[in-house]
């Protein structure tokens, strides 16, 4: 199949769309010919998205949840299977950041990333999986982050929730091979969206600064959706200049130590100096 086949009139969720890489993925899977059922927990943010996106041709359409609570997205998921009649797409990716020195870190910071980066991929995962199983069919696409596969430092709390959604989609990628079932993990280093400027609780704050290295999350949408069509299992984003080099941190190679530390010492100098990580 095509890789522009493989989204043509599919039925797909995605969570956190009405902005950054959500908002991306919707854009180009309707690019693509897909029914994109949209999800943010603002009804104001995800109905304006869905219009323009959507641009009147009823495929774009915007569901209000907040990934946070269990029914919510329960709810959301059987209420798009009984309206659409399937579902062949999951794209769980709302998520918060979380780069922050730990000393500052409080046990509600810790409840709140947990349950808004992991607790919401194993609501849908496991509202998904039963629907899938009953079809025969299903894609589940996950978005961790790099910090899923490499544990980068001042992100402890965001390292802890991304390594979960890696290690679930993963083991699941395996699990359910033979059942018609696909799952892939999305792993970005920096993308350019208005991730940069929120907290934990996804509030935004200040001025949004974007580090200059981030890639443009159009062109991060294309590529994730080029590698999920060919059910690759973990998608590094950007895939240059080195789409591999986490195997150097498992390898316990000396360059990735040195990198790691060096980045650790980084961090703790812009923070005292600015406090941003960068
Ligand atoms: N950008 C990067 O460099 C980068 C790198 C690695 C991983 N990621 C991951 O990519 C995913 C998307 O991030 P992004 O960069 O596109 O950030 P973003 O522009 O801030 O988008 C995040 C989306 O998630 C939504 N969201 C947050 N909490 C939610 C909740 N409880 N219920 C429903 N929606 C919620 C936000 O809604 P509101 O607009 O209402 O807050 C927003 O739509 C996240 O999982 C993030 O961890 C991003």
């Amino acid at each position: 199949m095509t890789q522009q086949g493989y989204y043509q009139d599919k039925i797909c969720i995605v969570t956190g769309a009405n902005s950054g890489i959500g908002y991306a993925l919707s854009a180009e899977l309707l690019k693509r010919g897909a029914i994109v059922y949209m999800a943010g927990r603002s009804r104001a943010k995800v109905e304006d998205a869905a219009r323009t996106l959507g641009a009147g041709t009823g495929r774009a359409r915007p569901i209000v949840v907040d990934v946070s609570s269990q029914p919510q997205v329960q709810k959301a998921i059987e209420d798009t299977v009984s309206q659409a009649g399937r579902i062949d797409l999951l794209f769980n990716n709302a998520g918060v950041g979380g780069t922050i020195p730990y000393e500052k870190v409080t046990l509600d910071d810790w409840k709140t990333i947990i349950d808004t980066n992991l607790w919401s991929v194993i609501y849908g995962v496991h509202a998904a999986i039963p629907i899938m199983l009953k079809q025969g069919s299903g894609h589940i696409v996950n978005t961790s982050s790099v910090a899923g596969i490499v544990p980068l430092p001042f992100q402890a709390l965001y390292a802890t929730t991304k390594f979960g959604v890696t290690g679930m989609t993963e083991s699941l990628r395996y699990e359910f091979a033979d059942k018609g079932l696909h799952f892939s993990t999305i792993c970005p280093s920096n993308i350019a969206t208005p991730i940069f400027n929120k907290s934990i609780d996804g509030t935004s704050h200040g001025e949004l600064r974007i580090p200059s290295d981030a890639y443009p999350v159009d062109k991060a949408a294309e590529y994730i959706l080029d590698k999920v069509a060919q059910h690759r299992g973990i998608i590094l984003v950007p895939p240059e200049p080195e789409p591999e080099s986490y195997k150097k941190y498992w390898n316990e190679n000396p360059e990735s130590e040195a990198i790691l530390l060096q980045m650790a010492r980084e961090r703790r100098a812009a923070y005292e100096k600015g406090g941003s990580y960068f």
